[in-house]
């Protein structure tokens, strides 16, 4: 086994998934503002330190992926943070596409950018003790006209080239098609979109010959649109997103991880917990996880409010949180 394939395998210890912490300077601090708090440099760190300096989440994260600037920055305990996550066993991963632009063709899609000069940045991020990336791409569905075959295709080109270099500069890919939760669509649309999406993206991955034993895609959950007014049960989310799942994902991947997409954290935990039963009981190729930003971090974040009083009441509500995600894979 190669030591990426190895290293894509370990991010799928039993019980454990990966925190994503990568939101970029914008993001952080629109979330931050959200709580109420006002986020420079220093406070980007503590946001960060919250989560990664909580005693025991070793038991639950096999990795993090943290945003470039984080990688730089060192916890309370005065060490770098890709050094202490690996120090107990969390795998430090980044974020390294540079989020998004208009479609030139279809300018109300959007396009992820960030592979000129990817190359020399992964042999920096790599130095600074980064083992996996991530590269985000956006799916917006909007009536029977949005997504666009030219959006969906651009989108899975790209995502291949970044695939195609972070393998060849020895680091694990992880490729995250988001096939947003927001809009009026039913989930019959959203099973058909994250269906050609998927089977876009695996084929640009075999025309671009990326190997896929070290290949980890991140997804969303196939659910009704967040303003449908519909709620689907676990059960109906479970099956509809296996059922894509197992069509267009080839059993070579080395797992597939979910993200939470603007679920509220027990929707996020229960629907895995259906996902997951459902995929031991089809015998799914396959190891499956979490990889959730919103729906582990938000019940700490309400708590913190970046005040240093509040952080263990806020690192108990996160690892109990942390808990119950674990528990639901089974
Ligand atoms: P959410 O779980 O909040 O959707 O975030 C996952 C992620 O990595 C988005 O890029």
């Amino acid at each position: 086994m190669t030591d990426l394939v190895s290293i894509a395998r370990s991010l799928f210890a039993s019980g454990k998934g990966i925190l994503a912490a990568d939101e970029s300077v914008h993001t952080a601090t629109a979330r931050l503002a959200s709580y109420g708090v006002e986020a420079g440099e220093e406070m980007r760190r503590q946001y960060r330190d919250l989560f990664f300096g909580a005693e025991g989440v070793e038991q639950y994260l096999s990795g993090i992926i943290l945003f470039s600037e984080t990688l730089a920055q060192k916890g309370d305990d005065k060490k770098r943070f890709p050094e202490s996550l690996s120090e107990r066993g969390i795998a430090p991963g980044v974020k390294v596409d540079l989020g998004t632009e208009p479609l030139p063709t279809s300018p109300e899609e959007l396009i992820t950018q960030g592979l000129l000069d990817l190359s020399e940045r992964l042999q920096e991020y790599k130095k600074q003790g980064a083992v996996f990336t991530k590269w985000r791409a956006v799916v917006r569905i909007d009536g029977d006209q949005l997504p666009s075959a030219a959006a969906l295709h651009e989108n899975a080109k790209r995502l291949a080239a970044y695939a195609k270099e972070v393998q060849s500069a020895g680091l694990v890919p992880i490729l995250e098609p988001e096939v947003l939760y927001a809009g009026k669509h039913s989930r019959m649309r959203a099973r058909a979109v994250l269906s050609e999406t998927l089977g876009t993206l695996f084929s640009l991955l075999e025309e671009t010959a990326v190997d896929l034993g070290s290949v980890i895609l991140k997804t969303s959950m196939v659910l009704s649109g967040s303003e449908s007014g519909k709620s689907d049960t676990p059960e109906e989310v479970a099956a509809d997103t296996l059922t894509v799942l197992l069509e267009q994902v080839p059993a070579e991947v080395a797992g597939i991880v979910f993200l939470s997409g603007g679920q509220t954290p027990d929707q996020a935990t229960e629907n895995l917990r259906a996902i997951a039963a459902l995929a031991k009981k089809e015998n799914a190729p396959w190891p499956l996880t979490f990889s959730y930003a919103r729906a582990l971090q938000e019940e700490a974040l309400a708590l913190w409010k970046g005040e240093p009083e509040n952080v263990p009441a806020a690192r108990a509500a996160f690892l109990k949180r942390l808990e119950k995600v674990s528990a639901a894979l089974g």
